[in-house]
């Protein structure tokens, strides 16, 4: 297929139901949600503490099965053995707490995840022009990240899901543990990841900011999502 003829809509969600059973105790998150997920935009997921946000990422990323219902990847099923295939070759995550290696460096933290999708490239060059591309200076590429502050591991957190080049990139509040400076750095990135990369990138987050520059804003309510086009 030529580029431009793609078709843009690359995820969806179909009457997804999905909850937490502990200590016989039932939490229903979702229930009956549809959302659809174009390449080339930038999604923010709204609500508060405890509404379904990480959970929703959790799903879309498939490291969640759906309870009922299902999530399409370029129009079809994602069924139970195929999850691992979308994990692994066409999601990035980026956790809330970054999940990094603190006993490797910035650079080598990058370059793992090249080696897990068995990207051929010159892995070191790719993850220094990453993370310079993320504003991590060449002085920081060899500190090991436990050693970097939180805007700066935030920003290798980045670079690594960046690394495996999936085309979706999901984000669960990255940037809470921000301050105001730092916050706009990276949602400026992100949406650059969305509109210059082609990613479609859906982040969890409870910033205003954040939301101003979304394409589009799904907030959950009542176990689903009401979309607000900005
Ligand atoms: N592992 C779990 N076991 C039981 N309940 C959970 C678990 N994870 C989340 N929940 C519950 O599910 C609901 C949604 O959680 P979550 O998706 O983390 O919300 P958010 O990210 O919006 O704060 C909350 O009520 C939370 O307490
Ligand atoms: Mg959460």
């Amino acid at each position: 297929m030529e580029k431009g003829m793609e078709k843009k809509e690359v995820l969806k969600m179909e009457q997804v139901s999905y909850s937490y059973v502990s200590r016989g105790e039932r939490t229903e998150v979702l229930e009956d949600a549809d959302a659809v997920f174009e390449r080339g935009k930038l999604y923010a997921v709204m609500g508060p503490s405890g509404s379904g946000k990480t959970t929703t990422l959790m799903l879309l990323g498939r490291l969640e099965e759906p309870e009922k219902g299902s999530v399409l990847y370029e129009g079809k099923k994602i069924c139970g053995q195929e999850a691992q295939g979308y994990r692994t070759w066409h999601t990035s995550m980026v956790f809330q707490a970054y999940n990094l290696f603190p006993y490797l460096t910035a650079r080598e933290n990058v370059e793992v995840s090249m080696e897990i999708v068995g990207k051929k490239q010159d892995r070191r060059k790719r993850a220094e022009e990453l993370l310079t591309q993320m504003g991590i200076g060449p002085e920081l590429h060899r500190k090991l990240v436990g050693k970097l502050s939180g805007g700066e591991q935030q920003r290798v957190a980045i670079a690594r899901a960046l690394a495996k080049d999936a085309d979706i990139v999901l984000a669960d509040e990255p940037t809470g543990n921000l301050d105001e400076k730092n916050a706009a750095v990276i949602q400026e990135l992100f949406r650059k990841i969305a509109h210059e990369m082609g990613k479609c990138v859906i982040v969890a987050t409870h910033s205003a900011e954040f939301a101003k520059k979304a394409d589009q804003v799904l907030r959950m309510k009542h176990k689903r999502f009401t979309v607000v086009e900005e």
